[in-house]
């Protein structure tokens, strides 16, 4: 196909007449737009009100319509539902190149007004060339290759905001572990706010993860972060977004606060216990009103969010000494889940350990290893005020400096481990079971309340709930196996004997 050659310019001492000026021009146009209309996959036109005028059956089979004649006097939208002559019309303004994706392919599309004599806009043509036009192929190229890149990276925007844990993440079947557990499948099945309370590496944030997967807004992103990693000046911004250039050294864009990121899904605030009072503030107005105001901007956006909050610090004593508002923390306390840390279900850390190897094994490709139980128990007699983050680095550690398919106590001891336990401290293994098997019971329990009186500094109430016993049950048991309290607790509480 080729474009007619434009005659020369007539010089200007040729003589024309008046008359091959208006054929010449006439006979230009006609012309031109049977190329474009030959050289097209499509051509439509449409008048000053966006209703069809005429369209090529070729372009009108596209869309699904047999007979051309039938489009005519149709609201374009209703035959080529992303057009954009509409705008054309309006403006009165060329759109000159543009793409349209039509049923998976794309057409580079020309859109011109067409004007009267008094330069009004009465309608508008466009085409829309082949899109398998050669000269192209390179801006295509680029094009789709732009297309994949987005659409992989909006993949995996959304594969971060979804949940990394679920239930069977949380390891562990102590008494402790088990109501979590249950704790937390209860917190799923509602919408309220969840705060989750426990020292750094009992698994808050394993917990909020798994709590969202479980909760109807599964489907929907989990935004978490930590307010304690972001610089106060920033945290606003962060949590509520930014209208462009609304703090100094902010992008001239616009930042999508992770309230609005959380939309229709769930908020992880993560150390909720080290943000600012002020923000504190507004982060209750945006709790009680479902409503975000981004920063430096006057809008306000709707938010559909559930939050969790945790923090490892006591909030309790942060709200008696000033430091966190109260209003913020009865609203925040709705559901309260308190996660034992590790020296509270010592009983989990067999399976523990077994599954941090496996994880490491996984990881590094090395051969699973397997713990000796005098290694088990040493790891056991530790302090761990890391938990299992601290209890995953020495594991870590061990795997890498031991050979041989077995860990070992001397292979422990060979790092860097927490402090052992007060070496006085009798220890489970110290018990022997022998005789009748209700003796060798009294003397376990004797044992393990003991050893959590001592823990607790003689504190009943405190021992009970780690032991996950009520208070007059434990001093009930006390009194049967003839353990003396130090009287610390209310001393009327005690049972008479
Ligand atoms: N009950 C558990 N079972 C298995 N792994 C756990 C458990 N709790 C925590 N972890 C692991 O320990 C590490 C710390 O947990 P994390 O949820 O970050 O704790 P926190 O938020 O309380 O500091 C993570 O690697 C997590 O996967
Ligand atoms: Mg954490």
């Amino acid at each position: 196909m080729r474009f007619p050659v434009p005659a020369p310019l007539p010089m200007p001492t040729e003589k024309l007449e008046e008359f091959d000026y208006a054929t010449l021009r006439t006979r230009a146009m006609a012309s031109l737009f049977e190329a474009f209309d030959s050289l097209c996959e499509g051509t439509v036109m449409v008048d000053r009100n966006a209703r069809v005028v005429w369209i090529n059956e070729r372009y009108a089979a596209r869309f699904g319509i047999a007979d051309a004649r039938q489009a005519i006097g149709k609201e374009i939208e209703e035959i080529i539902p992303t057009s954009l002559m509409r705008e054309v019309v309006r403006t009165g303004r060329p759109l000159l190149l543009d793409i349209l994706d039509v049923n998976g392919e794309s057409f580079v599309v020309t859109r011109i007004p067409i004007k009267d004599d008094a330069g009004e806009t009465m309608g508008a043509i466009g085409f829309a060339l082949y899109d398998k036009l050669q000269p192209l192929q390179p801006f295509y190229a680029r094009l789709h290759k732009l297309q994949h890149q987005l659409a992989q990276t909006q993949q995996h925007l959304a594969a971060e905001r979804r949940a990394k844990y679920t239930f069977t993440h949380y390891i562990g079947n102590s008494p402790a572990a088990t109501k979590v557990k249950q704790q937390a499948r209860r917190a799923a099945q509602l919408d309220t706010t969840v705060l989750l309370l426990g020292e750094t590496g009992t698994g808050k944030e394993l917990l909020a993860h798994a709590i969202h997967a479980a909760s109807a807004r599964a489907e929907h992103p989990f935004v978490g972060f930590n307010v304690a990693a972001i610089p106060d000046t920033l945290l606003e911004a962060e949590c509520f977004g930014a209208a462009p250039g609304a703090y100094t050294g902010a992008d001239r864009k616009a930042r999508i606060g992770k309230f609005e990121l959380a939309n229709g899904g769930t908020l992880f605030l993560d150390e909720i216990g080290d943000m600012p009072l002020a923000l504190q503030a507004k982060l209750l107005r945006v709790l009680q009103e479902h409503e975000v105001e981004p920063l430096g901007s006057n809008k306000v956006v709707k938010i559909d969010v559930r939050v969790i909050a945790a923090t490892s610090r006591d909030l309790k004593a942060d709200v008696a000494a000033g430091r966190f508002r109260a209003d913020l923390y009865y609203r925040l306390n709705v559901l309260t889940i308190q996660l034992p840390a590790l020296r509270e279900r010592t009983e989990d850390f067999g399976p523990l350990c077994d599954h941090i190897l496996e994880q490491i094994a996984t990881r590094t490709r090395l051969t699973l290893r397997e713990l000796d139980p005098g290694a088990l128990a040493l790891l056991r007699r530790c302090q761990w005020p890391g938990n299992i983050r601290e209890l995953r680095n020495v594991l870590e550690q061990a795997c890498m400096l031991a050979d041989g398919s077995r860990l070992t106590e001397a292979d422990i001891r060979g790092i860097v481990i927490p402090a052992e336990l007060p070496a006085e401290m009798p220890t489970t293994a110290a018990t022997e079971p022998t005789g009748t098997y209700e003796a060798a019971l009294a003397a376990f329990e004797r044992e393990l309340i003991t050893r959590t009186l001592q823990q607790c500094g003689g504190r009943v109430t405190e021992a009970a709930r780690q032991l996950g016993l009520g208070r007059a049950t434990l001093y009930k048991k006390m009194a049967a196996l003839d353990i003396p309290s130090r009287g610390q607790d209310t001393p009327g509480a005690h049972p008479q004997r």
